[in-house]
């Protein structure tokens, strides 16, 4: 009796440590629709000026463009910084439409962090 009771109680302990193993370390990667919305925010509203074949640039410098998933790791650290903590990007009226709105601004993080 004690023997099957100290059996159950490591066979809990297990699967309470399995459970943490799960926990909260990376991101919330549920929300595919999110995802799919942030990558909408790249391709649609970035690549106008930061794209091989844009029709115009507007300035957008010639080696920073978001046309494959290879570009977007290689510029991540960049896109983070200026869309989402700088809020420097898209560029200010006239150049461009201004920051991304707090949705956009969570979907792109999505986006990033779960690609
Ligand atoms: C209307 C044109 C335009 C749009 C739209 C635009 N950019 Fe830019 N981008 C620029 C210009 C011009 C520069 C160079 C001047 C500067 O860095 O501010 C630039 C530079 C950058 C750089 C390189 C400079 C650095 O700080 O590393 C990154 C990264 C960047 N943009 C990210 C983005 C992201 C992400 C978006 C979409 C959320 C975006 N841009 C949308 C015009 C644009």
């Amino acid at each position: 009796m004690l023997r099957s009771t100290l059996k159950l109680l490591v066979l809990l302990a297990s699967f309470s440590f399995l459970a943490a193993c799960g926990g909260d370390d990376g991101p919330d990667c549920t929300d595919t629709m999110a995802q799919m919305r942030g990558s909408v925010v790249v391709m649609g509203t970035c690549t106008a000026c930061h794209s091989a074949t844009s029709a115009n640039r507007n300035g957008a410098p010639p080696a920073v463009n978001f046309d494959s998933a290879a570009d977007i790791d290689t510029h991540e650290a960049r896109i983070r910084d200026r869309a989402i903590n700088l809020k420097t990007m898209p560029p200010a009226p006239p150049t461009g439409s201004g920051p991304l709105a707090a949705g956009q601004i969570s979907d792109l993080e999505a986006y990033l962090d779960c690609r």
